[in-house]
């Protein structure tokens, strides 16, 4: 087990860097540039032992006798803290259990790794009281974790919501803003570094799927996975989405939302991230590029808002550093940071129980009778219409509803049935509604 008191007596806190790509490489800037007053705020010098990387040829700007390809040995050696930021679940899962167990703190940045096994490194940490920090697996530099975790860890959060995904979001943006196509500003999000290493992981939503997975956990108490999220990405949102809630005064964003629901008089959790329309006049509405805007509400304290950059090198190398600089300091001054809590074990409802509220936009043909056969539909699912907006052409027109609340599933199979309405042309968008009550 490493040793718990060495920053006591002015010995260097020895650290493992695992991965130097986009924030692993910032991690080491800051912590070279910032040395002196790292010492200072630590009480006792942060050195880096040794850096772990697959191919030490591309790594010109670190000291080469600090890289390795051998990660497992660099973790095995006399390193009081691990910095994991090489990303995915294998090799990243064995090598943070083997820190653990031996008794050293981690910090890492792996939101995917974090939602799938955060109850078997929560036990190697408990089990051997090492710290393992996560501040920038979500949101990227905003302090929203800490906050979470520790400061309203007395107070009774309701609900979560906020773009988390910086990637998706700079897509959207450019997509509503300069009608820049998909596949560029993808493009440019990978070359800027905010893309995760297969971006697939952004667009389809695993990414922030994990963080709300993350959050919820925190949030509420529980222990939730990424495969207890329902996810949807961006892949589906078309122009006429975009054009459609432009019309309407709303714009489209990924959103990740976890909220307490009762279901039959029980309570649970619904943790969900898929597109949704925001009246433009939102604050979340003008969060743009890869910023990142987390709402969160609790009883006593309100309504709070966390708000900066969610992604790129150096903003996630701050939240590395900061926890870098908890850990350490906890080894100097033989503290511990917070233990995991899933005491309230709240479940994770099915998205089909969970009340939300729809956007259709349809093509109809401009008769006598085409609103009551589409309102009809919504009266036998018992979803009540909150407003309808027809606007006539020729031969044909676009009807606008917007609902009230009702379960997804209620909505889903009134969409279905509208849809193969013989007076409906098409179904040209369907979208849930957020942010807003009528
Ligand atoms: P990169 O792909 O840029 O870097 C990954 C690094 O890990 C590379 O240096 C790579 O080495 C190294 N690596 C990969 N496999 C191994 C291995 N088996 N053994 C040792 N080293 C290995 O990723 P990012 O820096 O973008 O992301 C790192 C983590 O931070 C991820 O978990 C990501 O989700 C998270 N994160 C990223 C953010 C961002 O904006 N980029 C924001 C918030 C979190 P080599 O360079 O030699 O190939
Ligand atoms: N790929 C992630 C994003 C990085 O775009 O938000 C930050 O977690």
């Amino acid at each position: 087990m490493a040793s718990q008191n060495n920053g006591e007596h002015g010995k260097p806190i020895k650290v493992a860097l695992l991965g130097c790509g986009t924030v692993g490489t910032e991690v080491v800037r800051l912590l070279t540039d910032q040395a002196a007053d790292l010492t200072a705020r630590v009480g006792a010098p942060v050195e880096i032992a040794g850096i772990a990387v697959r191919r030490p040829h591309k790594h010109r700007d670190v000291p080469a006798e600090l890289l390795t390809t051998d990660a497992e040995a660099l973790v095995e050696s006399d390193v009081d803290v691990v910095v994991e930021v090489i990303g995915g679940i294998e090799p990243a899962r064995t090598l943070l259990l083997a820190a653990l167990r031996s008794g050293k703190a981690v910090v890492t940045a792996n939101k995917a790794l974090l939602a799938e096994h955060s109850a078997e490194l929560f036990e190697a940490s408990d089990a051997s009281g090492a710290d393992l920090y996560f501040e920038a697996a979500v949101a990227g530099a905003i302090p929203l974790l800490r906050p979470l975790r520790e400061s309203l860890a007395g107070d009774r959060i309701t609900r979560v919501m906020g773009i988390v995904n910086g990637t998706t979001n700079f897509i959207l943006s450019g997509m509503d803003s300069t009608g820049a196509s998909y596949a560029e500003t993808l493009e440019e999000a990978t070359q800027l570094g905010y893309a995760e290493a297969d971006p697939t992981a952004d667009v389809d939503g695993f990414d922030a799927a994990s963080k709300a997975a993350i959050l919820a956990s925190l949030a509420f108490h529980s222990r939730v996975t990424a495969a207890d999220v329902h996810r949807e990405g961006i892949s589906s949102v078309s122009a006429a989405d975009i054009a459609a809630a432009k019309a309407l005064g709303r714009t489209v964003k990924l959103l990740a939302i976890c909220e307490r629901v009762i279901t039959d008089g029980v309570e649970g959790i619904s943790v969900r991230v898929h597109p949704a329309m925001i009246p433009t006049s939102h604050p979340l509405a003008s969060v743009h590029g890869a910023f990142n805007a987390v709402f969160v509400e609790a009883d006593a304290a309100g309504e709070m808002m966390f708000y900066g950059q969610g992604a790129g090198g150096a903003p996630t190398a701050s939240a590395v550093l900061g926890d870098l600089v908890a850990v350490a300091r906890n080894r100097v001054h033989r503290g511990r940071g917070p233990r995991e809590s899933a005491y309230a074990g709240l479940p994770v409802r099915p998205m089909g129980q969970t009340p939300t509220r729809y956007h259709i936009s349809l093509d109809v043909a401009d008769r006598a009778g085409v609103l009551s056969q589409v309102a009809a539909v919504f009266a036998e699912h018992d979803v009540s219409i909150a407003a309808v907006r027809q606007e006539g052409r020729v031969d044909d027109a676009s009807l606008v509803i917007v609902t009230h609340a009702a379960t997804d599933a209620a909505l889903r199979s009134t969409v279905d049935k509208i849809g193969g309405l013989p007076v409906v042309r098409e179904v040209v968008s369907v979208m849930r509604v957020e942010g807003e009550e009528l």
